[in-house]
C-alpha cells in the first residue's frame, strides 16, 4: 500500500461535519450513502472490516442498522478515541471495536473478513493496487469489497486549491480505472457506478445550508473561524464539483470462491 502523505483528518471541526453530514461522518451522504453503498448485501451477523473509519460513522451504522460486527481502522489515532465514545455512548461497544493502524500492509489476518468496506478511504491511497491486493487477502472465499470514494481526475489549479483549503491531498483517479486495479488485483464480479452528479446538487445544498440555517450553529459547534474556514472550503469543493473535475462513484467486487 502507497503513502497516504497524512489524510489531514482533524477533530477540530468534527461538530460542524456532525452538522452536514450525521454524527459521526467525514464522508458525503452520512447514513443514506452508506445505505447506498452496501444496497442489496445481507450484513447481518457478518464481519465486516471498515477501512478509513474515520470518527465511526459508517462503522456504526454497519452495526446499529444492519447487524454486522464491525472492525474500524484508521491512521489517526484521536478519530479512533472519539469512535469509540461513540460507540460507547451508542451502546454498540460490543459490535464494534477501532484499531489505529499504521499506512501500509493492514494488520489483519488472511480470509478473517466477510466484507471489507470503506468510505472516502481510497482517494488518499496512491498505491490502490496493493490496498486491493491485500483487501482480497483479507477477505474470506466469496467476501465482497463495497465502497464509496471521489477523487479528482485532474490536478488543476481549481483541484490544487480546494486541497489546500481543504487541508487535504487526494490522488486522481477515475472509476473506470478502480474496477481496471480492482480486476487486476483478482476481484471478480467487479461493478461501479457514477455518483457525482448526485453529490454535486448535494455539495449546493451544503453549503446553502452552512450559509443559512445552519450558519450560527456551526459556528457555536465550533468557532467562527472554523465555521468560516469550512464555507471557504465548501465554495472551493463546489467550484471542483460544478466543473466535473471532482468526481465520485460507487464500487463493488467479489473474491473467487476458489481463491486463498
Ligand atoms: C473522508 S474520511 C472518511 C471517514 C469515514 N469512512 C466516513 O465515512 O465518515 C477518510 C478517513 O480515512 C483515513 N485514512 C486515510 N488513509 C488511510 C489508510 N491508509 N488507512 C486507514 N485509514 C486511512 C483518514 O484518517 C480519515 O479518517
Amino acid at each position: 500500500m502507497g503513502d497516504t502523505e497524512g489524510a489531514g483528518y482533524e477533530l477540530d471541526y468534527i461538530p460542524i461535519m456532525d452538522l452536514v453530514w450525521g454524527k459521526g461522518f467525514i464522508a458525503p451522504g452520512g447514513e443514506g450513502n452508506v445505505d447506498h453503498i452496501v444496497k442489496g448485501v445481507d450484513l447481518n451477523g457478518k464481519r465486516v472490516l471498515d477501512l478509513g473509519s474515520g470518527a465511526g460513522g459508517g462503522t456504526l451504522v454497519l452495526a446499529s442498522k444492519y447487524g454486522a460486527n464491525v472492525v474500524g481502522l484508521d491512521l489517526e489515532a484521536p478519530l479512533i478515541e472519539l469512535s469509540r465514545e461513540n460507540a460507547s455512548d451508542a451502546g454498540l461497544s460490543d459490535k464494534v471495536e477501532f484499531r489505529c493502524i499504521e499506512p501500509g500492509p493492514l494488520p489483519v489476518e488472511d480470509a478473517s473478513f466477510d466484507v471489507f468496506y470503506t468510505s472516502g478511504v481510497l482517494c488518499h491511497i496512491e498505491d490502490r493496487l496493493s490496498l486491493f491486493r491485500d483487501a482480497l487477502r483479507v477477505l474470506k472465499p466469496e467476501g465482497i469489497l463495497l465502497g464509496y470514494d471521489w477523487f479528482p481526475t485532474t490536478l488543476s489549479d481549481d483541484i490544487n486549491n480546494w486541497m489546500n483549503v481543504a487541508g487535504l491531498h487526494l490522488y486522481p483517479d477515475n472509476l473506470e480505472n478502480y474496477a481496471k486495479t480492482m480486476r487486476e488485483a483478482g476481484f471478480e464480479n467487479v461493478y461501479y457506478s457514477d455518483a457525482s452528479s448526485w453529490y454535486q446538487k448535494r455539495a449546493a445544498q451544503e453549503l446553502a445550508e452552512l450559509e443559512g440555517p445552519l450558519f450560527e450553529k456551526a459556528a457555536e459547534v465550533t468557532s467562527e473561524e472554523m465555521r468560516d474556514s469550512i464555507i471557504d472550503e465548501w465554495h472551493a469543493l463546489n467550484v471542483v464539483l460544478q466543473s466535473g473535475e471532482l468526481r465520485s462513484g460507487y464500487f463493488q467486487g467479489r473474491k473467487p470462491p476458489e481463491a486463498i
